[in-house]
């Protein structure tokens, strides 16, 4: 494969996804994620933006200095002292890279209030700086796209000078669409001395809903790197969504030559798990991940698919790690069993987790006559959500309810080790639940969400809650999942007030 046929898959899942309000996930769940990319062979991890907090911070060293065959990267204004961070952070990776950026559009250049030249001069001093610390340089204009094309150019040509090794062009707000999308990039090929040098980037946002198409038609104008997040999470209607590129290029790679390095058999989980971190649920009809991607509903449809797959079909549920199979799970079902099921849908647990999990599934067996796929993942990933070193943790929940109100819940949480217990009433048994929670944690967060979703069919089937909340501008998105829908809106509650704790260490980003 020659240096033109690859195209290098960088995922800012934790850094432009994160940044979607609501999406805050905890430091675990990031180094989780982080794992499943570096393992699933994304080329870039931006990890975060560490001066915008300590945890961030934290977290881009964390992962930096676990992962093994990404380059970690870590964002960063044009300031000294941002890039000074980012370098802290990122410095015991393999292959460190450091990102920095500016607006260069008249829309954003008013924010610094610098002249032209100014900001030419700020580029100039920044990269280099940066290129002092490290080799590895990526450079963005945010804005490109509503940069005048001269203007844009002098940027360019001004941070390979001083040393970028990476050029990204970001669609800051998705303006652009496919065609011009291509021409920005083969214009700046053509007219920026030293552009052959470098590797240009694209970073889609999807405001008119062309994030995966502007991604790749700038690959067909020359740039070999796509930015991404999972599930295209990001800001407002989010980003390029890595599954699509991916499953794109292989797809039609009779139309797009470009090869990456990601193993696609593994975008199911890794998509399952960033919807239940960031509390984003992924739509039923979105293309790759979606519910029903694969579902073939109407009878011409399912009359074709059995008698030949590729009817209807252009890819197969087992090339993104989707199994055909949903062998059913009951309460005679061995660990072995379960390790062994788990291993397929993408969870391989060490033995303490398999243990407590275990424990879990017993105990859903019993309430329940069949286990499916998706009650495991759901089990799993509220194990994993729900962790025992959380500030906040429900211990116990008894429910009166039904006609003869008022509706009263019994709660017991444990705040920072202790125990502590309230009874309180409240409209319903799951408005007495938030009322008891908030006399035992009072805050001022303000309920923006709430709903449940079926896991699977049937009145005994698990229950996801997800619960949205704001505070002082702060939103956060808390998950639960539990036969019992009270106990799992109990939990869920409480995971968003964990990760909005969390979130009040953290300062505004810019
Ligand atoms: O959308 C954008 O412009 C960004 C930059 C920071 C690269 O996310
Ligand atoms: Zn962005």
């Amino acid at each position: 494969m020659t240096k033109q046929d690859r195209v290098l898959i960088f995922d800012t899942t934790l850094r432009d996804g994160e940044q979607s309000p609501g999406a805050t996930m905890s430091h675990g769940e990031k180094l989780e994620i982080a794992n499943m990319l570096d393992e699933m062979g994304v080329d870039i991890i931006e990890a975060g933006f560490p001066i915008a907090s300590e945890g961030d911070f934290k977290a881009v060293s964390e992962i930096a200095a676990n992962t093994k065959n990404a380059q970690v990267c870590g964002l960063s204004r044009a300031v000294y002292k941002d890039i000074d961070r980012c370098w802290e952070a990122v410095k015991h990776g393999v292959n460190p890279r450091i990102h920095t950026f500016i607006g260069t559009s008249p829309q954003h250049r008013a924010i610094p209030d610098l002249t032209m030249d100014q900001m030419i001069e700020r580029i100039h001093d920044t990269v280099s700086h940066a290129r002092n610390l490290c080799p590895n340089i990526q450079w963005s204009p945010m804005d490109a796209t509503r940069t005048e094309e001269d203007y844009l150019c002098r940027t360019v040509e001004t941070a390979i000078k001083a040393g970028a090794t990476t050029i990204n062009i970001p669609d800051t707000v998705g303006y652009t669409a496919p065609a011009e999308s291509a021409d920005i990039i083969r214009m700046l090929l053509e007219r920026v001395p030293g552009a052959d040098e470098i590797i240009f980037a694209t970073h889609c946002h999807n405001d008119l809903g062309m994030a995966t198409a502007n991604a790749l038609a700038a690959v067909a104008g020359g740039a070999r790197q796509i930015e991404c997040t999972i599930n295209g999470l990001g800001e407002r209607a989010g980003n390029t969504a890595l599954e699509e590129v991916v499953m794109a290029l292989r797809v039609r790679n009779d139309i797009m030559p470009y090869q990456t390095g990601v193993d696609a058999t593994k975008l199911m989980n890794i998509s399952r798990r960033v919807a239940t971190v960031s509390g984003f649920q992924v739509q039923y009809n979105k293309a790759i991940v979606g519910k029903n991607a694969f579902a073939h509903e109407s009878g011409i449809h399912q009359d074709g698919m059995l008698k030949s797959a590729d009817t209807f079909e252009i890819m197969r549920p087992e090339d993104i790690g989707l199994s055909e199979t949903n062998l059913v799970m009951g309460k005679h079902s061995g660990r072995a069993a379960l390790r062994s099921k788990l291993k397929d849908l993408g969870y391989d647990l060490g033995d303490n987790q398999l243990k407590d999990v275990f424990v879990r599934f017993k105990e859903l067996a019993d309430r329940k006559k069949e286990v499916y796929d998706d009650d495991l993942l759901a089990l799993v990933s509220d194990e994993n959500t729900n962790s025992a070193n959380d500030h906040i943790q429900v211990k116990s929940l008894q429910v009166v309810c039904g006609t003869s109100g008022p509706q009263t819940a019994d709660l017991t949480l444990s705040i920072d080790g202790a125990e502590t217990q309230h009874k309180a009433t409240g409209d319903g048994p799951v408005d007495a639940t938030f009322n008891a929670v908030k006399a035992l944690f009072p805050h001022e967060a303000k309920l923006q969400l709430y709903q449940v979703h079926a896991v699977t069919e049937g009145t005994d089937a698990q229950a996801t809650v997800t619960v949205r909340m704001e505070e002082n501008d702060k939103i956060v998105t808390g998950q639960s999942a539990d036969t019992d829908t009270v106990v799992a809106s109990a939990k869920a509650y409480v995971n968003a007030l964990n990760k909005l704790l969390v979130k009040r260490e953290k300062s505004a980003p810019v």
